[in-house]
């Protein structure tokens, strides 16, 4: 059996999550590899309801889990998490989770200047988690971040916050912001330090030992490849790339370590924050899609905007992630329409396009094109096998297949763990 990796094929909040939890009982390793705790993953065990933002998914099994060099960690906000998941039963050790030495660390100051920086932007404004996930990346990129490892050496540490106020200092007194001292920082720092440190370790090693051994690891993607910095409708993105590309660089492994490519597909699109979203509905159609299927944030409650499914969109993540299979998600709130519709071309003009265009100008402009398909009078919710959806159902799901040019290797009907139908084992490629 080889690895999997997990990654969202729309906008996020895809339904990852939930098959992350399913995959993980059979994986031996669960890796997050980037973003940070603007991710928000819920996952259902029989009562209990775990929201994840930082934690690999993997935790709630009690699987090794471990957060990878590419993902950008607020210390405190991951020890929170840790003590709200504690408070429900679950048992998080050195033993459990590992923190990569090398990830860098998002600060009060990132959060300070994101905040800011979207109050100031207008219409111009991103919409973004306000978690400091941009600014924290920013100053990686930058080379003056502060990575774990440097906790434990007062000298380095000392070093890199004048090195960081020197940037952000002259940014915070543009924008209205109060100074903060290099003490603060310090001392914030030196608290959180020892509750982090025994999680602290060169994370590739681990890695390099679990695939020495065998082991299945699971590489869980957040946000999703329209999100992707490089890749999705930018600048209405996050900073990360989340394509499965990433998985490699943000855990410290091999380009083929990444396995089998699972993108997750909503049967219906969403997306929250600004930005371009071509098979957005402004109707009561669109209303219906968000009340059926729950749609709002994990992470900051807001509520998500809902369109038709755009196999437009999709087939362009499959391409540029190299996925090799899909999971269709939540096609149960797709229940009782009597039509449904899926965008399967952009009109610009005069011009009919197969793909999204790269500028920002041409993404707001594109029209969609629909093709029109039957709904279904039965419910495909909660059922565990092909044999018990509607056939209208089953050919909603042919037809994304054949759209997006890969193959539906799972669907689920339902929040609950087990209400998956399996076509193709991940595992197994
Ligand atoms: P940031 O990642 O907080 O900088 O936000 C940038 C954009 O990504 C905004 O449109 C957010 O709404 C979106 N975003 C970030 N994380 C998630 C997620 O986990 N699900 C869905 N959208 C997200």
């Amino acid at each position: 059996m080889g690895n999997v990796t997990v990654i969202g094929a729309q906008w996020g909040d895809e339904g990852k999550g939930k098959v992350i939890d399913w995959l993980a009982d059979r994986a031996d390793v669960v890796v997050r590899f980037q973003g940070g705790n603007n991710a928000g993953h819920t996952i259902v065990v029989g009562n209990t309801e775990y929201r994840f933002s930082l934690l690999p998914s993997g935790v709630a099994q009690g699987k090794l889990s471990v957060i990878g060099n590419g993902v950008v960690v607020d210390p405190w906000s991951l020890m929170a998490e840790i003590a709200r998941v504690r408070g429900q039963g679950l048992t998080i050790t050195p033993e459990v989770l590992v923190l990569a030495d090398t990830a860098a660390l998002v600060l009060p100051l990132h959060r300070d200047l994101d905040a800011a920086r979207e109050a100031r932007a207008g219409a111009g404004k991103i919409g973004t988690t306000g978690r400091g996930i941009g600014p924290a990346y920013e100053d990686k990129v930058g080379r003056r971040a502060i990575r774990f490892c440097d906790l434990a050496d007062e000298t380095a540490l000392e070093f890199k916050i004048e090195r960081l106020l020197a940037h952000h200092q002259p940014l915070r007194h543009g924008l209205d912001l109060p100074e903060i001292t290099a003490d603060e920082i310090l001392e914030q720092l030196r608290e959180v330090a020892p509750q982090v440190a025994p999680f602290i370790q060169p994370a590739w090693r681990v890695l390099d030992a679990a695939q020495k051994a065998n082991r299945q690891i699971l590489f869980e993607g957040a946000q999703a490849v329209m999100l992707d910095v490089d890749h999705g409708t930018y600048p209405y993105v996050t900073s990360s790339n989340t394509v499965a590309g990433q998985a490699a660089a943000g855990a410290g492994v091999g380009p083929s370590a990444a396995g089998y490519v699972l993108g997750i597909v909503k049967a219906y699109t969403t997306r929250v924050g600004e930005g371009p979203f071509p098979s957005e509905l402004h109707d009561e159609t669109g209303e219906k899609l968000g009340q059926r299927g729950a749609e709002f944030g994990t992470v900051t409650g807001r509520k998500r905007r809902c369109g038709w499914f755009d196999a437009v969109l999709v087939r362009q993540s499959v391409a540029v992630s190299g996925v090799n299979g899909v999971v269709l998600t939540k096609l149960d709130v797709l229940d009782g329409f009597e039509t449904l519709k899926i965008c399967v071309g952009y009109r610009l003009g005069d011009e009919v396009l197969d793909y999204l265009p790269a500028g920002m100008r041409e993404q707001a402009a594109v029209i969609p094109i629909y093709e029109e398909i039957e709904g279904w009078n039965g419910i495909t919710h909660k059922a565990r096998s092909w044999r018990d959806l509607p056939a209208a159902a089953v050919k909603y799901v042919r037809r994304i297949e054949e759209l997006i040019g890969a193959q539906i290797a799972l669907v689920t009907t339902s929040p609950e763990r087990e209400d998956i139908i399996m076509m193709r084992d991940p595992f197994r490629g």
